[in-house]
């Protein structure tokens, strides 16, 4: 038995008007201090104003949110008490809401508890909506809250069905203004997510056509919204594709590229979507050594297929440097500026939290202790794996 769980979903030009019919009498409003200065937020209060919606903002969100800013957050909500919470940001805005919005209608709960396997029962004080900035994560759409913990310094991958937004507003005018390394980074992110949905071993009938659409769409715009942040059809076409690997990806699962991805980025502090599109071809040539099949298929609906099945699955791998130079994103550890050195002493600590992640376990291929070492080594020199 699966489900497929999705928000109702506004897209496209215009899709903030969909706030002016948003009924009720207080909202709060979490973002952080940059979409302030921006004037995002500004652009959805004006709609929020017409809507009659008395708010306030909370704008504490830090990058890769943590546990003590959900609180801080839940503690503005129980003083406020508004019934909508609405997250204007990028993923890690987005996360921080959920988790905002779940400690303020379970004050008795820890971010911790929110688990696929508890009843949260919410929607008794609120419901949410996401406005993403970012075309990238997809949380506006999945259930998925991800916080760090950081008395330990680790990523706790939390959430649960029930804490998916009421609605998700899917506006390219929020996107356009992202700089260029962050248009490659999170689009990469997206595209990590549409090929890892489609690869992991929990892909669905429900969630395969949307995780191929949205990898062929990224492929073609994501150069071009880094090229030209003005381009208004690759930035439409971008940001729905991010929303679409979201629905793929968080019906299904993320992989090893996540997992090893979220290792990387917890050691050497590097932005989640740049970690995990590092890692992919990696770890693709590691799994399609032994289960070539998917990632073949998705080679071929890309546009780089070959007939041998197992050249294929490489070929997608090719494919996906071939981008990440295209658009000035590193394809190996060094390139990210650590040296050999602090690469070899944190090797035991990058292979414990990845072996620790949880989306190591829907990768078709599991490594052992000495593989996984060498993956990391290959990812460290930049060479093409040869398992
Ligand atoms: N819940 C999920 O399904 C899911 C999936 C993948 C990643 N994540 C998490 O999401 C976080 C990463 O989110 P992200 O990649 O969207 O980045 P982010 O939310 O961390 O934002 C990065 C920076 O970009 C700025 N920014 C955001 N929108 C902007 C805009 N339009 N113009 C200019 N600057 C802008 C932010 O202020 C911030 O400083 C990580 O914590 C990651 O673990 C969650
Ligand atoms: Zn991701």
């Amino acid at each position: 038995m699966w489900y497929f769980v999705s928000p109702q979903i506004v897209f496209g030009e215009g899709a903030l008007d969909a706030l002016d019919d948003v009924r009720g009498a207080r909202a709060l409003l979490v973002t952080d201090t940059t979409l302030v200065e921006l004037g995002l937020v500004d652009t959805v209060a004006t709609h929020l104003k017409k809507a009659g919606l008395a708010f306030r903002v909370f704008d504490a969100v830090e990058p890769d949110p943590s546990t003590e800013t959900a609180y801080a957050g839940a503690r503005m909500a129980l003083a406020y008490e508004p019934d909508w919470i609405i997250a204007v940001g990028g993923g890690s805005v987005m996360d921080a809401a959920k988790a905002i919005w779940v400690l303020y209608e379970r004050p008795d709960l820890e971010p911790a508890d929110i688990n696929p396997m508890v009843d949260l029962n919410l929607r008794r004080k609120a419901r949410l909506i996401t406005i993403p900035t970012t075309s990238g994560t997809g949380s506006e759409v999945t259930w998925a809250i991800v916080l760090t913990d950081t008395a330990e310094q680790r990523k706790m991958s939390l959430g649960n069905r029930e804490n998916t937004a009421d609605l998700a507003i899917v506006d390219p005018a929020m996107a356009t203004g992202m700089p260029p390394r962050l248009t490659a980074d999170t689009g990469l992110d997206a595209l990590t997510h549409a090929i890892e949905g489609y690869t992991c071993t929990w892909h669905t009938d429900l969630t395969d056509g949307l995780c191929l659409d949205a990898a062929k769409k990224i492929f073609t715009y994501l150069p071009r919204a880094v090229a030209d942040g003005s381009d208004a059809e690759a930035r439409e076409r971008l940001h729905n594709a991010a929303t679409a690997a979201g629905l793929g990806f968080g019906n299904s699962l993320a992989s090893m590229a996540h997992a090893t991805g979220h290792a990387l980025g917890a050691v050497f502090h590097v932005p989640h979507g740049r970690a995990v599109s590092l890692l992919l071809p990696y770890t693709i040539e590691y799994i399609a050594a032994e289960a070539p099949e998917r990632f073949a298929e998705v080679a071929h609906f890309v546009g780089c297929g070959r007939d041998d099945v197992g050249e294929a699955a490489l070929s997608l791998a090719a494919e996906i440097r071939r981008l990440c130079v295209a658009i000035g994103s590193p394809t190996s550890i060094a390139a990210l500026g650590v040296d050999r050195e602090t690469f070899i002493a944190h090797i035991d600590d990058l292979m414990e939290r990845a072996f620790n992640d949880a989306s190591m376990m829907t990768a078709a291929r599991s490594p052992d202790y000495d593989e996984l070492q060498r993956l990391f080594e290959y990812a460290y020199d930049g060479k093409v794996i040869d398992f």
